[in-house]
């Protein structure tokens, strides 16, 4: 699911654990709110989507329970660390009915 991009100075509060911890635990806030604003964007399953600067994999999680088993979501981000705990994440998932998410990548 996820691919790096660049330094870990594109984001300015950087990667460290700590960070990373915050930006789970704000998406676990508002989840249900990003949930419906990809569904009013027009996600729908079957989708392909790509998802640029995923860090931890949050938005990318969501968007692949909307596209379903038969959509595919890439989540790509300029820190290699971000791209760690994504993968991680994304392998520690059980399939469910909407599949497994793959790998995140850098690029
Ligand atoms: C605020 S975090 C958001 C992470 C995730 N989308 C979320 O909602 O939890 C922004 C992410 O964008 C990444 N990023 C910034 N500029 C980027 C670029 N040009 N290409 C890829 N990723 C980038 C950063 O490394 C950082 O992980």
């Amino acid at each position: 699911m996820t691919r790096a991009a660049g330094p870990d100075s594109a984001y300015l509060l950087g990667h460290s654990p700590t960070e990373t911890d915050r930006l789970v635990l704000q998406a676990r806030l508002y989840d249900p709110i990003t949930e419906q604003a990809l569904r009013t964007a027009g996600l729908r399953p079957g989708m392909r989507v790509l998802d640029v600067g995923c860090g931890a994999g949050d938005v990318t999680f969501l968007a692949a329970r909307i596209v379903g088993p038969e959509g595919t979501v890439l989540g790509v981000d300029a820190a290699p660390r971000a791209l760690e705990v994504a993968r991680a994440r994304a392998a520690s998932r059980s399939p469910g009915p909407e599949g497994r998410p793959r790998s995140p990548s850098g690029g």
